[in-house]
């Protein structure tokens, strides 16, 4: 068995769903390892746009088995509805769609719970925050007591700890039903299950500086987004871990609160927001836009020890009037260097800016995103390969 891993670089958003849905099609396993429903995975399958909050996004590819791990925590009517639609769309996951025992339930009382506490964060209000820390506690609900006699009190008993009121918990009908679901997809032995097959690719949701060690806390996830998460929520070894995809935008976007050293306001990021679809698919809240911040990214790559770039969203700043990236100074104080702008990706300052990225960071790119669809997309080497002809 080998793994490989998709990781964000920055705060989320960089397009993991959408290069996860083009690399899939090599391996036989993919795998989320870690967060909920507030990741917001973007994909075009047969010019339909969907967004996927639960299930990995290699699931458009009908030979690919994808696995929720254990990581993970699941909320069971999000997760119904979202195996339904994708029956619907002719698309069938029975025999290739598991859970890792493991993941947590979240409970109606945890989005109350996150709505309650959550506000200064600018969470998703998934209950993703509330879900870790019963986790944590030790007093969480993992899936494989879906299977128990006593699961039903184990869910009240938790439920209680949490005093709501009743009247300001949504809905305990959808949880049950979404449970009577759950008890019917399979669950594995993660680790065992895993060594059974040859190429997996593990899928992050969120990104690096959302990691809830190593990204700017308090304004962060739950779990750990970066390499640390695929070994703990998956149960794999280190050792078994080959490439690590490290997918960076063009531009750095951010939901949520928190500190955002190369922020822009004004004209300029009205442009990224406009011509980026730069508003979050899970919430629906503006994404705050800013420069390429090159020495945050120099610690992301380094802490996840990525072997290979990839780019997206640069066809979003084709023809942008003023470019910058962040090349140094403290974050209080960045030092930018300007950029020729490009009109399309085959130009010369596109090249440029793809020459600055991998000298700073060290790391070769392997692919940059040419659009939102599947086949808007190339490897670099046949970019460059093609240039040297021409
Ligand atoms: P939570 O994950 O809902 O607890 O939210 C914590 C922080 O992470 C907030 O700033 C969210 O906006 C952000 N966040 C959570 N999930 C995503 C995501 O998938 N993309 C981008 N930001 C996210
Ligand atoms: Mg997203």
């Amino acid at each position: 068995m080998r793994v490989d891993v998709v990781l964000g670089l920055q705060w989320g958003d960089e397009g993991k769903g959408k290069v996860v849905d083009v690399l899939a099609h090599s391996y036989e396993v993919v795998a989320r390892f870690q967060g909920g429903p507030n990741a917001g995975h973007t994909l075009y399958w047969q010019g339909k746009k969907i967004v996927l909050h639960q299930i990995p996004a290699g699931i458009f590819h009908p030979h690919v088995t994808c696995l929720v791990g254990d990581g993970c925590v699941i909320d069971p009517g999000i997760l119904k509805r979202e195996l339904l639609a994708i029956s619907e769309l002719g698309l069938g996951w029975e025999g290739r769609f598991f859970l890792g025992r493991n993941a947590h339930l979240i409970l109606p009382t945890h989005k109350v719970l996150d709505k309650l506490s959550g506000g200064h964060i600018g969470t998703t209000q998934r209950g993703i925050g509330p879900a870790y820390a019963d986790r944590y506690a030790r007093r969480g609900i993992p899936i494989f007591w879906l299977h128990r006699s006593d699961f039903e009190s184990q869910v009240r008993h938790l439920a209680a700890m949490h005093a709501i009121p009743p009247a300001e918990v949504a809905s305990w009908e959808d949880f049950w039903e979404g449970v009577e679901f759950l008890r019917k997809v399979p669950q594995v032995e993660t680790p065992r299950w895993l060594s059974g097959h040859s190429q997996v690719l593990a899928e992050g949701s969120q990104g690096s500086l959302l990691d809830i060690f190593w990204g700017t806390y308090p304004y962060v996830t739950s779990s750990h987004t970066t390499i640390a998460g695929v070994v703990a929520g998956l149960g794999v070894a280190p050792q078994k871990i080959r490439r690590v995809y490290g997918v960076l935008k063009a531009y750095t976007t951010r939901v949520g609160e928190g500190p955002f050293p190369t922020e822009i306001r004004g004209l300029l990021a009205r442009w990224m927001q406009e011509r980026g679809g730069e508003w979050g698919s899970t919430t629906g809240r503006l994404r705050r836009c800013g420069w390429l911040d090159l020495p945050t990214l120099q610690k992301t790559v380094y802490l996840n020890g990525v072997t290979d770039l990839i780019l997206t969203k640069a066809d979003v700043l084709c023809g942008i009037p003023e470019l910058k990236v962040r090349i140094g100074g403290e974050d209080e104080n960045p030092s930018y260097l300007s950029m020729t702008p490009w009109e399309n990706l085959d130009s010369e300052a596109f090249y440029a800016y793809i020459r600055l990225i991998e000298k700073s960071l060290g790391v070769p790119l392997y692919a940059y995103s040419t659009g939102p669809e599947r086949e808007a997309w190339r490897l670099f080497s046949d970019a460059e390969a093609a240039k040297n002809i021409s």
